[in-house]
């Protein structure tokens, strides 16, 4: 069965394959995410299937706001409720405790907790509102790959294995939601994302922790970060922390660079090797995985050599996936997330 695209005005016929179980990737302002209704209970398993994912990597429930969220959450605590007036629709998912028995095991890997999101989209939004139901939505992509931000991307992965596509254009954002745990004593921020944890922290007025995603010694041995390596290419990424380490490198013609205009400028190989990121770190954030995908369909490419950004909170999101295609690995050795430094 060949994927349907479908144009923003035939979300009806969305709708409807999606109430009769079947699966339809939807736009959100982040990436594009795989829908299924969450209260089916085959159509979730399916999803895992469609995505080659792992059944105990729990899936984000979406939701159209939080009166829906609310007959799927335990409870909605203030803190909850501070965080949505402030950023939903938007680009945070909150973790709550799960009301029991309201979503099928599939969704949340058999855990206490589950993930809400309300996406910043109208389609998707009225998508959601039509069927009454929410759907779950882990990013479109087959597992392992990067996420997709465009209908495009989505098709590439998943033509065959899902019934539509609803085709909102290329995403705004370009990096997955920020993920918050709200169900434990001290809120802490699983996954970097737009909204930072000092603009969560604002709004709680009170410490909000991040999650470090380090591997710990004992596990550095083992290949750089196998078990960390995700939105990744086939070919290795390396990311690269300045300008005079980009003119240090030898390239070839299979050798492909990533990096902001300025910095390409610089860099002697032709056109069809270099991947423009844009003119500043939000360009950067929109246009990272679609960077990786477009190298990994040229099989002649053996190295991607990606600008590295570091410092202030707003680069955390980009570097956080940049790392993990990366496994760590800088030019200038392994990073903090392998837990050895070499520079
Ligand atoms: O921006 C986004 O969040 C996108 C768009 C499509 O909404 N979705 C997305 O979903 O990134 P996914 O499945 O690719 O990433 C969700 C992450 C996974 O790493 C999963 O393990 C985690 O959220 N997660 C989901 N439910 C969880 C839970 N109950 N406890 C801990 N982690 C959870
Ligand atoms: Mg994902």
């Amino acid at each position: 069965m060949e994927t349907k695209i479908f144009l923003p005005e035939e979300i009806d016929a969305a709708a409807k394959l999606l109430l009769a179980g079947e699966l339809v990737a939807f736009p959100t302002e982040t990436v594009y995410g795989l829908g299924a209704l969450a209260t089916n209970e085959k159509a979730v398993k399916n999803v895992y299937a469609a995505k080659g994912r792992p059944s105990d990597n729990p899936l984000i429930v979406t939701v159209a706001d939080e009166t829906m969220m609310s007959k799927y959450a335990r409870a909605v605590p203030k803190r909850a409720k501070k965080l949505l007036k402030k950023f939903w629709p938007g680009p945070l998912t909150i973790l709550l405790e799960v009301k029991p028995g309201s979503l099928p095991e599939a969704v949340t890997g058999g855990l206490k907790t589950v993930a809400f999101r309300c996406p910043d989209n109208k389609l998707t939004h009225a998508l959601i509102t039509k069927l009454g139901y929410p759907i779950v939505g882990p990013s479109a992509n087959t597992s392992t790959k990067p996420s997709p931000t465009t209908a495009q991307h989505v098709f590439h992965d998943l033509n065959g294995k899902i019934a539509g596509i609803i085709d909102g254009g290329p995403t705004k954002v370009g990096l997955e939601s920020t993920i918050i745990d709200l169900s434990v004593a001290t809120p802490i921020v699983l996954r970097p994302g737009a909204i930072t944890p000092e603009e969560l922290g604002a709004v709680l007025q009170e410490k909000v922790l991040i999650n470090s995603g380090k591997v710990s010694e004992k596990d550095v041995p083992k290949a750089p970060g196998m078990k960390y390596r995700h939105y990744a290419p086939s070919a290795p990424v390396i990311i690269v922390d300045n300008l005079a380490d980009f003119k240090a490198i030898t390239y070839d013609n299979q050798t492909a660079v990533m990096a902001l205009n300025p910095v390409l400028a610089e860099i002697d190989l032709p056109q069809a090797n270099k991947f423009n990121l844009g003119d500043n770190l939000s360009d950067a954030d929109h246009n990272l995985f679609a960077g990786l995908r477009y190298f990994d369909d040229q099989p002649k490419i053996k190295q991607i050599y990606v600008q590295g950004f570091n410092g202030s909170p707003a680069t955390m999101a980009y570097m956080n996936r940049l790392e993990k295609a990366a496994a760590g690995y800088h030019y200038r050795g392994w990073s903090s997330l392998s837990g050895k430094i070499k520079n």
